[in-house]
């Protein structure tokens, strides 16, 4: 990047600048596809919190009336749905790519970690979009995030309990469920990307010599 090529706008045009290598070209594509599988969750899930109402009374009522009375709130929700199901797809073909072609290692590993950090949380935010419905396959769907945040070594059983918000699940649960799906976990998968990213061009630079 040139001196003044810094921040966000920078690593953008480090990007677009950069030379792509003729074996990479697919990988790219399925960035591509990442990036705007992601933006079309954002933008989709903004649109669906100005009616959804993460309240156990409420809830049912407020996805019924975004299905039923706001203009175009089934298309809205059916693009949430199924761009969930594409970003995981998208996510998962994308590593088994850098996977087989051994593409993981050589000062590359950094890299591969954040893809993989990056497919477990977008695996998070469909399971735990899932449970805001708040219907019976809701209640067994927290109860089996509760089991698999208790198994995990150290920090399990705190997490669980944070997620829970008290001694049984309850209404608690399901606003903060909701604020780990809306806000907090996105977050995390942004930056997350926005690292994969830095990595790449920064490995292409000097693959290139320098000359990006
Ligand atoms: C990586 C990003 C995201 C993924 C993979 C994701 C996935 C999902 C899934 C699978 C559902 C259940 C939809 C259904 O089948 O009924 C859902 C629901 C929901 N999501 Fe997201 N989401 C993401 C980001 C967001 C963001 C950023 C927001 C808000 C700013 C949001 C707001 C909502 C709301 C309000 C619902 C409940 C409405 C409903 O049940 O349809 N989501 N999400």
């Amino acid at each position: 990047m040139d001196g003044h090529d810094h921040g966000m706008l920078g690593l953008m045009r480090a990007t677009l600048r950069a030379p792509i290598p003729e074996h990479v070209r697919a990988d790219f594509g399925f960035a591509a596809l990442i990036m705007a599988l992601f933006l079309v969750q954002v933008c989709t899930g903004i649109m669906l919190s100005l009616y959804y109402q993460p309240s156990p009374d409420a809830v049912s009522e407020s996805v019924q009336f975004i299905m039923r009375d706001v203009s175009q709130g089934w298309l809205v929700r059916g693009l949430h749905h199924w761009a969930a199901a594409g970003l995981v797809a998208m996510c998962g073909l994308h590593l088994v790519r850098v996977f087989v072609s051994a593409r993981y290692h050589h000062g590359r590993s950094w890299i591969w970690y954040i893809g993989a950090l990056v497919l477990l949380l977008v695996i998070a935010s469909t399971f735990t979009g899932e449970i805001l419905g708040w219907d019976n396959s809701s209640y067994w769907r927290v109860r089996g995030l509760l089991e698999g945040l208790e198994r995990l070594p150290l920090i399990g059983a705190g997490l669980a309990d944070i997620v829970r918000g008290g001694p049984e699940v309850s209404a608690t649960t399901l606003s903060r469920t909701y604020t780990a799906h809306a806000m907090f976990v996105p977050w995390m998968v942004w930056m997350l990307l926005m690292a994969n990213l830095a990595l790449i061009v920064r490995d292409m630079r000097r693959s290139n010599g320098g000359a990006a």
